[in-house]
């Protein structure tokens, strides 16, 4: 069985994480989202909240697990037997952090590969931290992230809670 994990921060979760989530689900028998911490990021969502978002946004997706975790992807990784770790790659400015990010995960687990899929042409400009500013300043996100979570995220932002 092949397994994959998508792992991010998914804060909060978009539709471009969506999209690369479905395409990973074609490529792999089981796909674990793995809703992790970035320790350069200061996220607004907890990671339950974070953790609770992605559980409706990807609501009767087969193959798919939701999993929060804090600590090395590399480890989580072994832990789980997943051989490949799936990430969306949108410009040129994504590629030297990502870049960096799958050669330390592949010294500290050999067994494991990167994948990079190209997010789609009408995804490539979208971020979790444009539609968090987006929305901060009221303005229209409801291209931005899947519609079941739309109003959870808009309340939560505008409010600045
Ligand atoms: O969505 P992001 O913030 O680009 O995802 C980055 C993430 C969370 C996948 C990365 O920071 C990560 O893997 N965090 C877990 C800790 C870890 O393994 N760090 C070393 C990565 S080289």
């Amino acid at each position: 069985m092949k397994i994959a994990i998508c792992p991010g921060s998914f804060d909060p979760v978009t539709v471009g994480h969506v999209d690369i989530i479905r395409r990973a689900v074609k490529m792999f028998d089981h796909v674990i989202v793995a809703v992790m911490v970035n320790p350069s990021k200061h996220p607004a969502f907890t990671l339950e909240e974070r953790e609770g978002l992605l559980t409706r946004a990807l609501k009767g997706m087969p193959k798919i697990e939701i999993v929060g975790f804090d600590g090395l992807l590399a480890d989580y990784a072994r832990e789980r037997n997943a051989t490949a770790i799936v990430k969306g790659l949108r410009a040129v400015s994504d590629f030297e952090y990502e870049f960096q990010m799958a050669l330390t995960n592949k010294k500290l687990n050999p067994e494991l590969e990167t994948v990079f899929l190209t997010t789609t042409a009408e995804n490539m400009y979208l971020s979790s931290s444009i539609v968090k500013q987006v929305a901060q300043f009221g303005g229209d996100i409801s291209n931005f992230v899947p519609e079941c979570i739309l109003e959870d995220i808009k309340d939560r932002l505008c409010k600045g809670v």
